[in-house]
């Protein structure tokens, strides 16, 4: 019997410095997607996925996470004595009651595979998740997590979200060595793993996104992980050493995913949600249609 997944590590030490200067004081997890900062929600997704306990691993200048989880007692108090309901829901809803949240520190920027070691002893020795908050993940119709929690419970296997991407990205990526094996019921065994190889060394062009399900044994491999791309200890590392022991498995990823690590993906998880919201979807199609007929829109150039 597979333990069931209710702990998830997010790793939230990153600087953010392709959002300077909006991060130069706020942590890039905090910048807003409509009216949510991403990691609510990046901890959403998790809560739907079942997940009770998260570890978040921080550094630095990332206190305003900690807080935005807090109750604010002075706002709860001030919104009740004014019978603003819907804002007293907006603050006080976003955990359920048994929710338990832990903070640890990075220490140094020595890269994913030591930020996840930070967690091991919170996590002790049972199965995890890992959601990377720079990507939002999203679909109407499932939860991707949960699909990939679904997958570990059946297996007891490792499980990681896969989506296929142009060869000329690989270098962005984690990339998956399948060898010849197919995609079966939306996941795919795994033979390999490479951080960020160059496309022409690329064993394939299933990329790693930003969601992982481990067994407790991936510490095991994270703690003899040499510094590996960039000079960093790569999670991926861990990964492909983990892999010569236990059974991995990419899961296809069906729906949205944004990059909000990067500027392009965070303006399109913007309008993204904001088209999808029931108050100003309506306006910002219309704007949009508006917007294409002007000068502005005409005087893109594009590739
Ligand atoms: C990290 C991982 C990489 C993964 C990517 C997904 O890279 O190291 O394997 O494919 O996240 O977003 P980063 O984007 O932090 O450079």
């Amino acid at each position: 019997m597979t333990q069931k997944v209710r702990k998830a590590v997010l790793p939230v030490a990153g600087l953010g410095t392709r959002f300077l200067p909006a991060t130069k004081a706020t942590p890039k997890e905090m910048l807003t997607v409509v009216d949510k900062p991403i990691i609510q929600y990046v901890v959403e997704e998790a809560l739907a996925a079942g997940i009770e306990e998260f570890v978040f691993v921080t550094g630095r200048g990332k206190s305003a996470i900690e807080n935005h989880f807090d109750k604010p007692y002075e706002l709860v108090d001030m919104l009740e004595r004014k019978g603003k309901l819907k804002e007293l829901a907006a603050v006080t809803e976003i955990l359920p009651e048994n929710t338990k949240l832990f903070y640890t520190r990075q220490g140094a920027p020595l890269g994913l595979g030591h930020a996840i070691y930070q967690a091991r002893s919170v996590i002790g020795d049972e199965p995890f998740a890992v959601l990377l908050p720079d990507d939002i993940i999203y679909d109407d119709s499932e939860n991707a997590l949960s699909k990939m929690i679904d997958v570990h419970s059946q297996t007891g296997s490792n499980v990681v979200l896969t989506m296929n991407v142009p060869q000329d990205r690989t270098q962005n990526y984690g990339v998956i060595d399948i060898q010849n094996e197919q995609v079966e019921n939306g996941k795919v065994q795994a033979h390999g793993f490479v951080e960020k190889p160059k496309p022409e060394d690329a064993p394939s062009t299933l990329a790693v996104t930003g969601r992982y399900v481990f067994n407790a044994s991936i510490f095991d491999e994270l703690a003899q992980t040499k510094p590996g791309h960039g000079g960093e200890i790569q999670l991926t590392d861990a990964m492909d050493s983990l892999l010569q022991k236990e059974d991995f498995y990419g899961y296809i990823l069906k729906g949205e995913r944004f990059d909000c690590g990067d500027k392009f993906g965070f303006q399109q998880a913007n309008l993204y949600f904001a088209l999808k919201d029931e108050f100003i979807g309506p306006k910002l199609k219309e704007y949009i249609q508006t917007i294409s007929t002007s000068d502005v829109f005409k005087n893109v150039k594009c590739a």
